[in-house]
Formats: C-alpha cells, sequence, structure tokens
C-alpha cells in the first residue's frame, strides 16, 4: 500500500487481564494480525504488572506497547508511582496521559498531563494525550472549547523536534465505558475538525495523529473510520478479545485505506 498511512488502532485493558491473561491476549492478537503488518499500526496498553510479560511476548514491535500512566519524575518520594526509568527498562513504545478515567476518577489535571507529556517526550516515548468533554460540558455547549484547553495545557512547551511523537485519542467522557453512550459521527467529525485546528495551529510543521475513542465497536467502527481528521481508533472493551479485535481491525481496514485513495 504505498503511500498510504497505517490505519492506527490501539486499545487500553484499564484494570482487567493479569499478566498471565495478557500474554495469552497477545500472542493471540499477533498471530491473528500477522497479515496485517505493514497496513496497521496496532498498540495495546496493559496495565503495569503486565508490562515486562507483554514484552517479552510480542516479537519485533509487531504490536507498540504502552503504559496507562506514569509519574513525570525519574524518580522520589512518591508512593504507587511508576517512573519513566522504569518504564524505559521494558522497552516499551507509548505513555498514555490523562485518560478519561485519571482525570475523573483520580482528579488528575491538566497541568499535571502536561508534565507527564513532557516528560514522556523527553525519555522517547509516544505520549498519547486523551482529551474528552463531560455531559455538562457538552450540554452548555463548550466542548470544543474543554478540547482546546486540554490540549493547549496539556502540551504546551513540548519541543517541535519531539512533536513527531504526539498522539491525541479524543474520547468523550459521556461516551466511554458500559455505561458510555456512543457518539454519533457527525459529533464525532465537528470535535476532530475542530481538534485538527487547534493541532495545526500549535505543530503548523506535524500532523498529530488524532485516535476517536469511547464505545467503539463493530456497529460503528465503520462510520467513524471514514471521518475526516480521525486516524485511528482506540478501543476499549470491544478490543478485548483477539478475535474480536482482528476482526474489528479488518473490517474498518478497508475503508480506511478507500479514505486516503
Ligand atoms: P470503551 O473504552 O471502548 O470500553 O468505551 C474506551 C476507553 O476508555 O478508551
Amino acid at each position: 500500500m504505498n503511500g498510504m498511512k497505517p490505519l492506527l488502532m490501539g486499545t487500553n485493558l484499564k484494570m482487567y487481564k493479569t499478566a498471565a491473561e495478557t500474554q495469552a491476549y497477545l500472542s493471540a492478537l499477533q498471530t491473528l494480525t500477522q497479515d496485517l503488518r505493514t497496513d496497521t499500526t496496532l498498540f495495546v496498553i496493559p496495565s503495569y504488572p503486565a508490562l515486562e510479560r507483554a514484552a517479552n511476548t510480542v516479537k519485533d514491535k509487531a504490536i507498540l506497547l504502552g503504559a496507562q500512566n506514569m509519574h513525570p519524575e525519574e524518580q522520589g518520594q512518591f508512593t504507587g508511582e511508576v517512573s519513566p526509568l522504569m518504564l524505559q527498562e521494558f522497552g516499551i513504545d507509548i505513555v498514555e496521559i490523562g485518560h478519561s478515567e485519571r482525570r475523573h476518577v483520580f482528579h488528575e489535571t491538566d497541568e499535571q498531563e502536561n508534565k507527564k507529556v513532557l516528560s514522556a517526550l523527553d525519555h522517547g516515548f509516544i505520549a498519547l494525550l486523551c482529551a474528552g468533554e463531560t455531559a455538562e460540558q457538552k450540554a452548555a455547549g463548550i466542548a470544543d472549547e474543554v478540547l482546546s484547553m486540554q490540549l493547549k495545557i496539556g502540551l504546551s512547551g513540548a519541543r517541535s523536534e519531539t512533536a513527531n511523537r504526539i498522539w491525541v485519542a479524543y474520547e468523550p467522557v459521556w461516551a466511554i465505558g458500559v455505561n458510555g453512550v456512543p457518539a454519533p459521527a457527525d459529533y464525532v467529525r465537528e470535535r476532530h475538525t475542530s481538534i485538527r485546528r487547534v493541532l495545526t495551529q500549535l505543530f503548523p510543521a506535524q500532523e498529530i495523529p488524532v485516535l476517536y475513542g469511547g464505545s467503539v465497536n463493530p456497529q460503528n467502527a465503520e462510520e467513524l473510520i471514514v471521518q475526516p481528521n480521525v486516524d485511528g481508533l482506540f478501543t476499549g472493551r470491544a478490543a478485548w478479545e483477539a478475535e474480536k479485535f482482528s476482526v474489528l481491525i479488518r473490517q474498518v481496514l478497508p475503508l480506511w485505506q478507500r479514505k486516503q485513495s
């Protein structure tokens, strides 16, 4: 597929799957998606205790691996936290920052996300910054303002030399998880357009990939991937069985390729 950008598809395993389960999942996913290497960039973000086994399971970066969070400091008196040096030892590629559950269950602020983004970039990781408005913010008509603020603060101070390692995931808080309501494709298109505008303003020389996440499933994945400025899908529940994830990837890949041709 010359000149085509690979389809970006990933999943965050949240606080699911033990190390043994993660290993089984990854080895199945690796086998099931073997023929998709050149057309896709796949990534999986397991829990911390599963990272070592995950790294030993995946061969030749067939699937990129990430951490769900990271403390910005290299070491210190921060009980319960994990540092960039600890993550570097696993040879992982991505650090997910500011997932809705980090922001809303653990009350992380944009300023904290920003420290993590800068540290992740300085330590050679891809910083995957998640952004999304709550149902209340949506109802108040301020979704674009919220997204703009999360991106402008979250990515503040990122040097242009490292901006090629920034990925963004738009995940409306109200669309995530078992109680989430899948977002209409038109709504996703509007938000991605506005996110693209902000990112172009911040990093004119970079085409930062923007993924969509929040109740992505086989029923809505096709209409989401064809939207302009949607560069991939970030999936939770619908990707946690290797077979189902592989089917989902195959379902959207032709549409992604058609969109670019
Ligand atoms: P979900 O999770 O697909 O299960 O809604 C998405 C996410 O939290 O990234």
